[in-house]
């Protein structure tokens, strides 16, 4: 067996590793040993691609991967789960600036050295350089280290205009003469500031979309580094990252109502402030006790978790007192909508982390039909996923976006701490609904304060 078919051996099986442990994500079931499977396929793939190439000093890729793993390590202990989305920007931004890099010294040391290499060397640093600091503005954003606002200013658009049209014709002149260093630079350049004013008109919470689709980017320019230096291991693993980030943010826009053309074109950040048509009604509150004394004789519950609950960070209270329903011979299920929160899974990973146990979570198109035998629904901190305005106000920016039908249940119990609006802007003409009861303060509080009253109904 020669090095070259034992390296392309190896580099099948992290494939394959690769791809089972994508799929293994799929589900919060199986999503550890799928993190497992892809990361074995990647230390597969470093050992075959050291072992095949004609590395003669290995010193300084071993400083490179000691300090890379001991950096990531690092951060991926420290990030909090909320800090998920600044993280995988911060990871991919790193992936994208390693490819560029990776095609820079291809292009220095072998030129280019023909069509296809002086394309794919073209798009790797043109998509590389606008994922990484694309990535680097969405991760200053999430952490805050920037303004999380959206950042506008009077001819923005033509400004974006001018330089992909130079990119483009630079790129004509340079697939003409590849061996220009100069239009090279000039190109890596204006793809870097591209990748700057793509991303900041965009506002913060638009952020996880913005964040998939760089994700996808990163992938795609792999999948171009991968041709350049002739890698194959490089071109699987980069279409499938490339595949699977274009798959969710399409997934993420299906689910917001909103088209991937609005979403790749920038066109968010400015959602429609709208209020809820019709005659003003009074939304009706209800105190904790009050709260208590319908769910005490519940015999059926539908938790509805959203953003809220993920701020009050109100998780573990949430299972405390679905035990306390539980106990009392009521039936507990949480209903997960595809984009509650703010990142795809938020909601699964946070009750994952309470521990509530994987068969009570309830997928939107699983628990709707059952909405109706629901006694009651308690919607923790989720407002625009519960919105009953997108099935019938066709003027609502929610319009068509497929809800958790919390108003179907017989009393819905509504957690927050005001009336204001979820992250569409528009008010949730649910709190004015006959069967709806507003409990107004922070999430935790207010779970726990219904725990409390659980505990002390048992002692009396
Ligand atoms: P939202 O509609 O954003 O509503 C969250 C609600 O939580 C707010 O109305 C807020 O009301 C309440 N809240 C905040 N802090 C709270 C606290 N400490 N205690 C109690 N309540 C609190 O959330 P949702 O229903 O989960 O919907 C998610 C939205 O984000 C959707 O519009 C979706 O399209 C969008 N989005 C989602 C994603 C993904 S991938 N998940 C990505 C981008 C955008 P108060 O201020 O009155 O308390």
């Amino acid at each position: 067996m020669n090095n070259e078919f034992l390296m392309n051996l190896i580099y099948i099986i992290s494939s394959c590793l690769f791809a089972f442990g994508l799929k293994f994500l799929g589900s919060p079931v199986t999503a550890r040993r799928g993190n497992i499977l892809s990361a074995s396929g990647m230390f597969l793939a470093i050992i075959a691609t050291l072992a095949g190439s004609h590395v003669i000093s290995f010193q300084w890729i071993l400083i490179g991967i000691l300090i890379g793993a001991s950096l990531g390590a690092l951060v991926a202990f420290k990030a909090a789960m909320t800090q998920m989305p600044e993280m995988i920007a911060l990871l991919h931004g790193c992936g994208a600036l390693a490819s560029v890099f990776i095609g820079w010294i291809a292009y220095c040391v072998h030129g280019a050295t023909d069509l296809t290499n002086t394309i794919t060397l073209y798009l790797s640093i043109v998509i590389g350089g606008l994922t990484f600091t694309g990535s680097a503005i969405a991760w200053g954003k999430l952490s805050e280290h920037i303004p999380g606002k959206p950042i506008l200013f009077t001819g923005q658009k033509w400004l974006n205009t001018g330089i992909i049209s130079a990119i483009l014709v630079l790129g004509v002149m340079f697939i003409m003469q590849p061996a220009r260093y100069d239009l090279f630079l000039i190109i890596l350049g204006l793809s870097c500031l591209f990748g700057i004013f793509m991303v900041i008109p965009i506002g913060g919470a638009d952020m996880p979309v913005v964040i998939s689709v760089l994700n996808s980017y990163s992938g795609v320019v792999a999948c171009t580094t991968g041709f350049v230096i002739h890698n194959t291991l490089l071109i699987v693993v980069g279409s499938l990252v490339g595949a699977n980030g274009m798959i969710l943010s399409i997934i993420m826009c299906k689910a917001m109502n909103r088209s991937i053309t609005n979403v790749l074109f920038g066109a968010f950040g400015s959602v429609v402030k709208k209020s809820a048509t019709g005659e003003k009604k009074e939304a009706k509150a209800i105190s904790v006790e009050d709260a208590f004394l319908i769910l005490e004789n519940a015999k059926s519950v539908v938790i509805i978790p959203g953003y809220g609950l993920a701020v009050a960070q109100a998780q573990h209270a949430v299972r405390e007192l679905g035990e306390f329903l539980e106990k009392n011979g009521c039936d507990v299920k949480y209903a997960i909508h595809p984009v509650a929160g703010r990142m795809p899974g938020h909601m699964n990973v946070l009750l994952a982390e309470a521990n509530i146990s994987y068969d009570q979570l309830m997928e939107m198109d699983a628990i709707n039909p059952l909405m109706e035998n629901a006694d009651a629904a308690i919607v923790i901190g989720a407002n625009d996923v519960v919105n009953p305005a997108s099935r019938h106000d066709k003027s609502s920016p929610i319009y068509g976006m497929p809800i958790i039908n919390a108003d179907k249940a017989k009393t819905v119990f509504v957690l927050k701490r005001s009336m204001a609006t979820g992250f569409a802007g528009i008010e949730n003409e649910l709190f004015y609904y006959d069967n709806c009861r507003m409990i107004f303060g922070d999430a935790k509080q207010t779970v726990q304060a219904l725990v409390a009253e659980f505990k002390s109904g048992q002692s009396r």
